[in-house]
């Protein structure tokens, strides 16, 4: 074992140097600080912790409507399960219900199954690019992707167990391998959420079964909210009647109710849960630091809201002075992405900063600079990118 880690991160090392002996090749597909290094099985994703398996997305890869599991980021917080028989694997539902059940994955795929497309992004996208920098795993851009989860509803298994009228929450737990003292990841979502016909217990991804990295066999899927409601590898529900208390929803993934500055104390009765997804936009192409020629040139991107509709993405090419409609894709869903695209006729050859802006059904248009929070959660400030025009 530590052979082998020793010798990964030999391979790491090598990598790094690799990347610095040929800049310009690397530069092209990816911004700076985003080269990848390998990581076994998964090329071209940019590795942000090895100890528990943290795996980004180069924006380059947003430019199709659904992310190949292959590229979809993960995000870890302790060790993946041990391999175990799939056969002896069962999940509980219990709690504040009037027929504790024990399911497996057979009775899971005997239920009905509902098919939902969702953008996942995890709370701390972004995080890496706050100033002044907040402690935590600095994700660039890439923690964010759209994938088709299918699987039973939630609120069939939880009808079939019948919630008591106590039931106020939801409580997922996953069979990660818990290192020390660290505490299980166990999380609650609002029962009004689990009951949504949207919300599931997914054992599929784009049409295959949840692979190992990605909460196989059954994960949540708590459309529109924050990645870390999205309970992967479950093991246990359970029904609560309130909020659970545990270290992954408090202190974890909790906003201040009022911006704070950096350093300043927050009580906990002064902050609440993070849930739903802030109204976001990515340019995926061209990539940051990448020269185009003078001519015509397609800016792509991809723009989502969590709950609410996108309904326009704006961009900017003279650093924020004059905004464009930007047209935007087909494809569609309820939780889903957008992709977008704009053609830029370029002006004189120089450096230019585009911006992209998305605004949502709810009238919510990303701020040139999100609200900094000690956690660095959902940074969605208007993206930017600088382009070279020959
Ligand atoms: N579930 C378990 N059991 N353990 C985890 O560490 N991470 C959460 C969530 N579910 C996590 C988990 C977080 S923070 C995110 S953003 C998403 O899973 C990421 O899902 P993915 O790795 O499939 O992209």
């Amino acid at each position: 074992m530590m052979k082998s880690r020793r010798d990964f991160l030999q391979q790491v090392s090598g990598a790094a140097f690799a990347a610095t002996a040929a800049p310009s090749l690397l530069a092209w597909a990816f911004p700076q600080g985003q080269e990848p290094v390998p990581f076994p099985g998964e090329p071209g994703m940019v590795l942000r912790s090895f100890r528990f398996v943290d795996l980004e997305s180069p924006v380059a890869y947003f430019n199709t409507w659904l992310t190949p599991v292959s590229h979809f980021f993960v995000r870890n917080h302790m060790h993946e399960p041990m391999q175990f028989d799939v056969g002896e694997w069962k999940l509980t539902v219990g709690g504040e219900v009037e027929k504790p059940l024990i399911l497996t994955l057979v009775d899971l795929h005997r239920m009905a199954t509902h098919s939902v497309v969702n953008t996942l992004e995890c709370a701390g996208n972004g995080r890496g690019l706050y100033r002044p920098q907040v402690p935590g795993i600095q994700w660039g851009k890439g923690a964010v992707g759209t994938g088709r989860f299918s699987g039973p509803r939630l609120r069939d298994v939880l009808n079939r167990a019948g919630v008591k009228p106590s039931g106020r929450h939801v409580m997922f737990r996953g069979r990660d391998e818990v290192p020390g003292n660290v505490p299980p990841f166990i999380r609650s979502i609002p029962l009004e959420k689990a009951l949504d016909g949207d919300t599931l217990i997914a054992t599929h991804m784009n049409g295959s079964p949840l692979t190992k990295h990605h909460g196989f066999p059954a994960r949540g899927l708590v459309p529109g909210w924050i990645g870390s409601a999205s309970c992967k590898w479950l093991t246990e529900i359970k029904v609560l009647d309130s909020e659970f208390a545990g270290n992954f929803m408090n202190p974890g993934y909790r906003l201040p109710n009022q911006p704070v500055k950096p350093g300043q104390a927050v009580k906990p009765e002064d902050t609440h849960p993070v849930t739903a997804l802030n109204v976001k936009s990515l340019i995926s192409a061209p990539t940051d630091g990448t020269a185009i020629r003078a001519g015509q040139t397609t800016v792509h991107g991809v723009a989502w809201a969590g709950e609410a509709d996108v309904t326009k993405v704006e961009i900017s090419t003279d650093g924020g002075a004059n905004w464009s409609p930007t047209r935007l894709g087909h494809e569609q869903a309820r939780y889903a992405w957008r992709l977008w695209s704009y053609d830029w006729k370029t002006a004189k050859p120089g450096d230019y900063t585009l911006l992209s802006r998305a605004t949502d059904s709810r009238g919510r248009t990303q701020p040139a600079e999100a609200i900094w929070n000690p956690s660095g959660y959902l940074n969605n400030s208007i993206d930017q990118v600088r382009v070279h025009v020959e």
